[in-house]
């Protein structure tokens, strides 16, 4: 039985209800974290709570907790559910209301809810050791990527577009065919030992991998840009990988028909992924 922090309470997960006029349920009115716990250790679990504060923030969302009660009831979460490697999962929706209307009052109590899902992470290394596939999706997402709100729906086609190819992720383009970022990744290629990635702003989510994977990557000396890169760039690159919590640094070794590179991780990629799992 996995326990749910859900308003103040600790409850079994699968019997944790909220109604169905919160406004999460019925306008994807709530944002979400989703943090790693590695071999027994949170994974920048600093940088992971204070991206959701800024989700909130972004969207006006108040809640009553601090980040270091969010931190208490997560580390209560991982013990009680005894999750030595797999996710701590995050909710926030702005409350319940009724009758239903698109304009909010301010006063709504919002609905919290926090916890585990366990996952094999070995299968990951163990992926990370070939590579993954991946397909090219269309970015029909809506304008604020930047903010970590529950509206996944154009996330979770491009998903599943992907998963009906057989393959591991989709990585979305704009309008213009420069790459955005993965359904649920950042993306990176390498040309000439450089890494680069979409710069911040409103088209991409801030990702925590993606910013502790810069200081990992200025550390290592290597050369580092936030640039936009083409479909054709992406192509032609020397390698490609994705950063995530789930993932870690992922190397890419094919996009729809196109194999990157000769087809396996490159080296780069594959020393920042053990450089990022020695710093957790
Ligand atoms: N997704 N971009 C998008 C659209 C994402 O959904 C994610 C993470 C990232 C990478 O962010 P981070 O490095 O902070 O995990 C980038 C999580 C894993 C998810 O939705 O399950």
């Amino acid at each position: 039985m996995t326990t749910c922090y859900i308003n103040g309470t600790y409850q079994s997960l699968l019997k944790s209800k909220v109604s169905i006029t919160d406004r999460g349920f019925q306008f994807s009115d709530g944002v979400y974290e989703v943090i790693a716990v590695y071999e027994n250790k949170f994974v920048d679990i600093n940088l992971h709570l204070s991206r959701l504060m800024t989700s909130l923030k972004k969207l006006n969302i108040k809640i009553d907790l601090k980040i270091d009660q969010i931190e208490k009831i997560s580390e209560k979460i991982k013990r009680v559910n005894h999750l030595s490697n797999g996710i701590i999962y995050l909710q926030i929706t702005r409350g319940n209301q009724h009758p239903r209307d698109h304009k909010y009052p301010n006063n709504l109590k919002p609905n919290i809810i926090i916890y585990s899902i366990p996952k094999d992470f070995q299968k990951i290394n163990n992926l990370a050791k070939k590579g993954v596939t991946t397909s090219l999706y269309p970015d029909i997402r809506w304008l604020r990527s930047d903010i970590k709100s529950i509206s996944l729906l154009g996330n979770s086609l491009a998903a599943n577009y992907a998963k009906d190819k057989k393959n591991h992720e989709a990585i979305l383009y704009d309008s213009n065919n420069f790459i955005t970022e993965g359904n649920s990744s950042s993306i990176w290629i390498i040309k000439k030992d450089k890494c680069i990635t979409h710069p911040l702003g409103y088209r991409i989510l801030k990702g925590c991998t993606r910013h502790k994977l810069i200081s990992i990557i200025k550390r290592a000396k290597l050369k580092f840009e936030e640039n936009k890169f083409s479909i054709k760039s992406l192509l032609s690159a020397d390698e490609v990988f994705m950063t995530s919590a789930t993932n870690f640094v992922m190397p890419i070794v094919k996009v729809d028909k196109h194999r990157i590179s000769n087809g396996v991780p490159g080296q780069i990629s594959l020393h920042l992924r053990e450089e990022f799992i020695k710093q957790v």
